[in-house]
């Protein structure tokens, strides 16, 4: 296994450009399932999960290729509609098979997720959704198991959380359903964005865009798609605030600032200067006798404050005046970088779902342990803006979400390399 190890205390400066969305390439790899034929995405991001997901559609019986960061994926032969554990098990988001493959084949057979370590993320709001939508459901030894004698009925859902995946796969599912689907309460993340511009890109039937309430007149049938993937918005965040943590200016390009607006304000509230121009946002540190202020987040569904973006806001205010109260309200277990952040010198309290962080003088290097995705990244700012070295061990978590982080973060001045873990019996 793999370690990242680095030298901490370097302004970042330079510029770095955006990839494309996990979040989004996601469910627009999935989308593919619901018509027949060659589809073209573009702005893939190479990360493990789309990989993952990728490795999925093989298994279903599509063929893909990969070409720099084109990914066509043909969807005609499809040999049958099971997500198995071993896939599943490595990415939550496999469960975003479901809605096309009930859609399109009338049967999916998907392995449940199980919790994972922000949480028990159950998928209850997806099977109800499919369940109004005319699907019958079962849960057998650890799979649900989707079944249709017809074709899918339109609905009237309400989703009692604007869950992000609920709504991408049953927008998926309800595309090709006969009649009409409103579905109240959606979830309105840039990425569900993405993935409604796509169908309606295949001839999908959508009002509503960018609102919570989506309706949507079912189709027969849809054409394949050619379609790009937005920036990553919470790649993109996570470099303005390895940047600012290390006191230095750099500027993020090919990204929209529009989907930032959230940590922008935060920012600046903290007393960064931040310039945005059409794709980029630059970040400068406060301007002169000023230091870096606390801020108090609390975590919304977009256009809140992102959870993605909770662990490495902590980062930050780790560095901060004073006192800041990052309040997280999506998951109730996404405070694991804390001990971590705690063993680089950062004080912080946790009361329930909120952490009061006590801003400090400096952080100084140590060996902490990555425990998922986001929390990894709060540990690389950390160890980028800590004294010294820090070596974070399980980067197989940051592998999961953040393209070629190490050749981007070193094209900002950072020092930092992988190594190969040695082994302790
Ligand atoms: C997606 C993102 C993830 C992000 C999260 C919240 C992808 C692939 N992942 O995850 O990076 O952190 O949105 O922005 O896009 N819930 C239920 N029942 C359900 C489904 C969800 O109660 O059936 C709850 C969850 O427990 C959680 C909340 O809804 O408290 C939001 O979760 P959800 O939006 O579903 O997260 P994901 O779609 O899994």
């Amino acid at each position: 296994m793999d370690k990242l190890v680095i030298e901490g205390g370097k302004k970042l400066q330079g510029e770095v450009p955006i990839s494309g969305a996990k979040n989004a390439a996601l469910p627009l790899i999935a989308a593919t399932l619901l018509a027949p034929g060659v589809h073209v995405l573009r702005n893939v991001p190479d990360l493990r999960d789309t990989r993952t997901m990728l490795k999925l559609m093989g298994h279903l019986g599509v063929e893909y290729r990969w070409d720099g960061d084109v990914v066509t994926v043909d969807t005609t032969k499809l040999h049958h509609g099971e997500a198995p554990y071993e896939l599943v098990k490595t990415m939550r988001a496999s469960v975003l098979v479901l809605g096309p493959l009930a859609a399109r084949l009338g049967a999916a057979r998907v392995s449940l997720p199980g919790g994972c370590a922000i949480g028990a993320r159950p998928i209850e709001l997806h099977i109800k959704g499919l369940k109004q939508l005319g699907a019958r459901c079962r849960l057998e030894n650890g799979y649900v198991d989707v079944t249709t004698t017809k074709r899918l009925q339109g609905a009237e859902i309400y989703l009692t959380v604007p869950s992000v995946t609920a709504t991408e796969n049953l927008v998926m599912a309800a595309v090709l359903a006969e009649g009409t689907t409103v579905l109240k309460n959606a979830a309105k993340e840039p990425e569900i964005t993405n993935l409604v511009d796509m169908l309606i890109g295949m001839g999908a039937q959508i009002e509503g865009r960018e609102s919570d309430v989506l309706i949507i007149h079912g189709v027969s049938q849809l054409r394949p798609a050619d379609c790009a993937i937005i920036p990553d918005r919470i790649e993109a965040g996570t470099y303005l605030l390895a940047i600012a943590a290390t006191g230095g200016e750099g500027t993020i390009t090919h990204c929209n600032p529009g989907h930032l607006l959230a940590l922008l304000e935060k920012l600046r509230a903290a007393g960064l200067v931040i310039e945005e121009g059409k794709t980029t946002v630059t970040v400068r540190p406060p301007v002169l006798g000023k230091k870096l202020g606390s801020v108090d987040i609390i975590t919304r569904p977009y256009p809140g404050y992102p959870t993605d973006l909770q662990a490495q806001f902590m980062a930050l205010m780790t560095l901060a005046d004073n006192e800041s109260i990052i309040k997280e309200t999506i998951f109730e277990n996404r405070f694991m970088h804390v001990a971590e952040l705690q063993r680089l010198g950062a004080v912080i309290r946790i009361d329930g779902n909120t952490a009061f962080v006590t801003g400090t003088m400096g952080l100084a290097g140590a060996k902490v342990m990555a425990t998922d995705l986001r929390a990894s990244s709060s540990l690389v700012i950390a160890g980028l803006a800590a004294s010294g070295r820090t070596e974070i061990s399980r980067i197989y978590h940051l592998e999961r979400g953040y393209e070629r982080l190490v050749e981007k973060l070193s094209g900002l001045g950072a020092v930092i390399w992988k190594e190969k873990e040695e082994e302790v019996m």
